[in-house]
């Protein structure tokens, strides 16, 4: 039946890297310079990933500012603006090598700011207790990207763009969480390009393939990223979930013209001075935090933002004034240039001589995969990186160090993916040419269980009007658990979503797929973001219904007192179901379990230094 074969190319690594982000790319390289033929592949245009949109700046305690700043201090104010709830181990690691992770990137030819005498500039983001952000004017990771490209590039690493992965090959296809976890050796995807199906065959797997915060309808992520992919893929093979109720709204976000919704206005210009304002030109963080003002942390910034808002001290277009009119002209276009850039090319403001208008927009997922501290998930292959893992910032991320946790991370599961690879072919035959591509017609001759039924379709089929479950999804999540929560909306979000979950899933409305065209891939790339947000979705909810009390980016209205007692915990989701179930019928379980007691010479250093409105950890 020549209508049911597929066109479909076939590719040969070691170790397969799914996103092309700073965290995919760091990866990459590591697997590479251990001896592993890696192949990157990308849903987004090479050199053009999320990645690029991260504005302000990267961490570490280099102390070029603030001579007293040491790592310690810098895993200090981690740990405690996560409230307690990120993995302190990872937080160690991830402090201690930031330095490093910055001369590498000099090395490699990254340009920084630098002070007159040469020293890397560092500035204030909020809720650090010293300047310890290096940054290069206001597009900091488009320069990591460029950077990471070239070494991608001078080592040969090949990476595939525009491809959509859409399942993880097992050895035994167990997909279930509670199961025996089996072993990633591939995945499926859709070439949307040369719009062929597309399979990968490999020895570990390496996913970096971003986070989730794209289901709500106001995010500083493009409308082409950051559905939860990567979180589902993993926990479609079996991965737990940890603390995704945790979503960072970052404070700034633009709220005008219609078209420039939800992009960001960079922290940095808090950092470099600017103030927050509502419309009666009151500076109102006086209310919320006078001590740290307008560099508070995020979720305490946004929660005053979005109050200011409702309670009626809004502007025009429902955001508040963020001010920089009192800065010399030359250092916001020293410092800001993207900012002044963006605001007369889309708001058509000089920000220089007038007010900025912005409002919480969904930055950053805290939640996401759990990973040991090699990267690795329960499943064998596979292995996890960036923003789609979990733990390293806890219940509220500080600026600047996502994208260290890329790089220290990236290193990390690189050389771990590598190992795992040379361990995998052991006694098997080694991988003979590096990413190797041929070309294969398939009959889909497989026979269709009961039911949906994911390994028939390879995660690849489209649905009736994917778009319209898209834009509810983003509603209702924005209606039901946004950036303040109760149980009763709560409640009425998770029925929704699992009402949505059977129309989607119906056999009616899904449609097979055996090429993709121009008519199509549209419907396949939005029917796919719709499979992942309704995996996030519920993870999201169900979690925030368990978390009753308030914890960084979490607050209950319903419970808005922290609560340690019983909450000082990480909430998991699993999957769980027989043998090869899929996310479509399996149930999610969650539990709770207690974070890591912080043990050893950091927890001294955290009994003397955590400051006062953090002190009750340590009484
Ligand atoms: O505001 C910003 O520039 C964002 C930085 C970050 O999320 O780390």
């Amino acid at each position: 039946m020549a209508e049911h074969t597929k066109k479909q190319s076939n590719y040969l690594c070691d170790v397969l890297v799914i996103g092309g982000g700073s965290a995919g790319l760091r990866a990459a390289i590591a697997a590479h310079d251990a001896g592993a033929n890696v192949l990157i592949v990308s849903r987004s245009k090479r050199g053009d990933p999320h990645t690029t949109l991260a504005r302000g700046g990267i961490n570490a305690a280099l102390g070029t500012m603030d001579p007293e700043d040491n790592w310690m201090m810098h895993a200090s104010d981690t740990l405690s603006e996560g409230e307690f709830i990120a993995d302190y181990e990872k937080v160690e690691v991830l402090c201690k090598n930031a330095p490093d992770t910055i001369m590498e990137l000099v090395n490699w030819g990254a340009t920084f700011h630098r002070e007159k005498d040469g020293r890397l500039t560092q500035r204030f983001f909020g809720a650090h207790t010293y300047r310890r952000t290096v940054f290069y004017e206001d597009w900091t990771g488009l320069e990591i990207i460029r950077v990471l490209m070239e070494q991608v590039n001078k080592r040969k690493i090949k990476v595939i763009d525009n491809v959509y992965i859409t399942k993880l090959l097992k050895s035994d296809n167990d997909g279930a969480g509670d199961g025996d976890a089996g072993h990633v050796n591939g995945a499926l995807g859709v070439d949307i390009e040369n719009k062929e199906f597309a399979r990968f065959e490999c020895k570990s797997l390496i996913l970096a393939a971003g986070g989730y915060t794209r289901v709500y309808p106001v995010s500083s992520s493009r409308l082409f990223e950051n559905y939860g992919e990567g979180i589902a893929l993993a926990y479609e093979a079996g991965a737990d979930l940890v603390d995704m109720e945790m979503v960072q709204f970052h404070p700034t976000g633009m709220v005008w013209p219609e078209k420039a919704v939800g992009v960001l206005a960079t922290e940095a210009i808090r950092g470099e001075g600017g103030i927050l304002l509502n419309s009666k030109g009151e500076r109102f963080m006086k209310n919320y935090d006078p001590e740290r003002m307008e560099l508070a942390p995020r979720d305490v910034v946004a929660r005053a933002n979005y109050n200011e808002i409702i309670s009626g001290r809004g502007t025009e277009h429902g955001g508040v004034w963020l001010d920089v009119t009192h800065l010399r002209k030359e250092v916001i276009q020293d410092r800001l240039p993207t900012m002044y850039e963006q605001f007369q090319e889309l708001d058509g403001i000089d920000i220089s001589k007038e007010k900025m208008e912005v409002a919480p927009t969904a930055h950053y997922s805290m939640g996401g995969v759990i990973v040991d501290m090699k990267c690795r998930t329960k499943i064998k292959g596979l292995l996890a990186v960036g923003e789609v893992t979990s733990q390293i910032h806890g219940a509220n991320r500080l600026g600047g160090n996502s994208l260290l946790d890329t790089m220290v991370f990236g290193k990390i599961a690189g050389e771990e993916a590598a190992i795992l690879a040379k361990q995998e072919v052991g006694d098997a035959k080694k991988t003979k040419a590096p990413s190797t591509r041929r070309e294969s017609n398939v009959d889909n001759n497989q026979e269709k269980k009961e039911g949906f039924d994911d390994d028939y379709y390879g995660g690849i089929f489209a649905v009736k009007e994917p778009i319209k479950f898209r834009n509810e999804i983003q509603e209702l999540m924005k209606q039901n658990a946004g950036i303040i929560r109760e149980e009763t909306r709560l409640q009425n979000g998770l029925k929704r979503i699992l009402e949505l979950k059977n129309e989607f899933y119906s056999k009616d409305n899904i449609i097979e797929v055996f090429k993709i065209d121009d008519n199509n891939s549209e419907n396949i790339v939005i029917t796919w973001q719709v499979k992942s947000s309704l995996v996030a979705c519920e993870a999201i909810i169900r979690s925030a219904l368990m978390r009753q009390e308030s914890r960084g980016a979490h607050y209950r209205s319903d419970f808005p007192k922290l609560d340690d007692e019983r909450f000082k915990v990480n909430i998991y989701c699993r999957k769980k179901g027989k043998k090869g179930v899929s996310a479509a019928t399996a149930e999610m379980v969650l539990f709770k379990q207690n974070v890591k007691e912080i043990k050893g010479p950091f927890s001294d250093f955290l009994k003397e230094h955590v400051k006062a409105a953090h002190k009750r950890e340590f009484e």
